[in-house]
């Protein structure tokens, strides 16, 4: 099946950058959310990201033109009915998603694709609410969308081939690289780097290093561009804290119990940079400086 139109659901983070590569790519985009602000958001956000890429000669003006007039935005959940796929990107919270696909149901065609870009959520029992399981899978984008090559694939237990087919040659005109994962608790990549950023709180919990100790012997002696804590102050300290909880529940092994320094972080408020505090402190002009 061949897709022409996407639907955006959530116009946050995640969404904007989906909107932005997908229209970038040719695709025609409807964008929803529940909040105007979030949407004049995240449409003045995708015209400064894709003029930044225009300023440094990868986008020419004309391909910039004909993205932004690719993108519609809608309060009207009900608008994104009619797109041949759509990703769901709204707030992680299971009752959140349910309650979306729901509402859609009785808008969309019946060869419509429903995805969910869900980081940890099961995708078989996202799918299992819907009147589709079959036309359902998860379609992950890293952050940011726009610079990070990668797209995790989930098939739920019932996702049939055509979806599956439809959705990678999606990920391959977007010019990004698939991965295919089951459905299993937070998938591949935060199946792995959750545990190994938990494993660095732990590490900062028992003394063994400090942040700076840390960090640094992450990214000089295993190569990674960033250290472990800045990594988590970067994707938001709640958010690990969930996937952690998630893996924790889901797996039912004690080797993925969050750290009780993370809960402690996340109960301060302590966020990471969009707090302006987490394993850093953001809030002044120089460098971040270490909060332990
Ligand atoms: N932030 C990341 O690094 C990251 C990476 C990969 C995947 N994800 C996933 O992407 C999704 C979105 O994350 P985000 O970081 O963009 O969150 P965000 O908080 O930046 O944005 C969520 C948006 O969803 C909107 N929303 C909430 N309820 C809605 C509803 N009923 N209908 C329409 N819109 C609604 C909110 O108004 C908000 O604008 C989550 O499932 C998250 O797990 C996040």
């Amino acid at each position: 099946m061949e897709i022409s139109s996407i639907g955006v659901v959530g116009a946050g983070q995640m969404g904007n950058g989906i909107a932005h590569v997908c229209a970038l790519a040719g695709y025609d985009v409807v964008m929803t959310d529940i909040s105007a602000d979030a949407l004049s958001n995240a449409v003045s956000l995708i015209e400064r990201n894709i003029a930044r890429q225009v300023g440094r000669g990868k986008v020419t003006e004309a391909e910039m033109a004909g993205a932004m007039a690719r993108i519609r935005t809608t309060t009207t959940l009900a608008e994104v009915g009619q797109s041949d796929l759509i990703i769901e990107a709204a707030t992680e919270r299971e009752t959140v998603k349910q309650a979306i696909f729901e509402d859609l149901l009785p808008h969309i065609k019946p060869t419509t694709i429903l995805t969910s870009n869900t980081s940890s959520i099961s995708i078989t029992r996202l799918a299992s609410r819907t009147d589709r399981p079959e036309k359902f899978m998860g379609f992950h984008f890293m952050n940011p969308v726009p610079v990070m090559q990668l797209v995790e694939l989930i098939r739920g237990i019932a996702t049939d081939e055509e979806t599956f087919a439809a959705c990678k040659a999606v990920v391959d005109r977007l010019g990004k690289t698939a991965a295919t994962a089951e459905d299993f608790p937070a998938f591949i990549v935060n199946r792995i780097l959750m545990p190994m950023i938990n494993e660095a709180v732990y590490t900062l919990y028992e003394g063994v290093g400090n942040v700076t100790s840390i960090d640094m012997a992450m990214k000089l002696g295993t190569n990674h561009p960033m250290g472990p804590l800045e990594l988590a102050d970067f994707i938001g300290l709640d958010t690990c804290l969930a996937i952690m909880n998630v893996l924790h529940d889901g797996l039912a092994d004690t080797k993925y119990r969050p750290c009780p320094l993370l809960t402690k972080y996340v109960e301060a408020g302590w966020l990471g940079r969009k707090t302006q505090r987490g394993f850093y402190d953001y809030r002044g002009d120089g460098d971040p400086v270490p909060t332990r």
